[in-house]
């Protein structure tokens, strides 16, 4: 069958962003900030896994003992500030977050791609010679679990000589573009 996703402006531009800051390792840091049961405003830095092939979801990953994993479950909505220092651009990108916190192929796919020292943090409660077999067990933690942000809206700061700012909505399926003056 052949696909009909077509990749959007923002999704581009981001691209483009991460391709030039591709030597910096901090630039897969994001902030996530999310709400707490009572409604009080978290945020925290988390990696940038990629995204689900042939969509606009982001894939991060984290700790089912987390308080976002307890936050998430009052209040899906969450937004992701992402700055890149080098081309001094700035994006927000909001939607529902969609956690993936029991078996599934995503779950696993995800969890084989992550680094060894990333796997790691999800045994802190082992000795090194448990986390090895483990490792070469390839068995999943029980607390790991993946988040997906299904992005409706971003917000794009450019901040060179000339700002520029543009507004990315996801309408009927359908990504708007509306250039906005700060
Ligand atoms: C550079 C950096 C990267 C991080 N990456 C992650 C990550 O990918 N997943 C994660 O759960 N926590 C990550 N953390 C830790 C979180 O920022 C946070 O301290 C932890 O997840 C607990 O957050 P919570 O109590 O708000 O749930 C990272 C921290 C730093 C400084």
């Amino acid at each position: 069958m052949t696909s009909t996703f077509t990749i959007s402006a923002w999704r581009q531009r981001l691209a483009r962003s991460l391709h030039v800051s591709r030597s910096k390792p901090e630039a897969k840091y994001i902030q996530l900030a999310t709400l707490s049961d009572e409604g009080f405003v978290q945020n925290r830095t988390l990696v940038f896994r990629g995204f689900v092939d042939e969509s606009d979801h982001i894939i991060m990953i984290t700790d089912t003992r987390s308080d976002k994993f307890l936050a998430l479950q009052a209040h899906s909505h969450a937004e992701i500030c992402w700055y890149f220092a080098k081309t001094r651009e700035q994006y927000r990108l909001s939607g529902n977050i969609n956690i993936f916190a029991n078996t599934s192929d995503l779950r696993t796919s995800v969890w084989n791609k992550i680094s060894p020292s990333a796997k790691a943090q999800f045994y802190w409660y082992l000795d090194d010679k448990l986390v090895n077999e483990l490792s070469l067990n390839n068995s999943i933690p029980d607390t790991f679990c993946v988040l997906l942000l299904e992005t409706q809206q971003v917000d794009y700061l450019l901040l060179a000589d000339q700002h520029e700012r543009i507004k990315y909505q996801l309408i009927d399926k359908k990504w708007q573009e509306t250039h906005i003056n700060p």
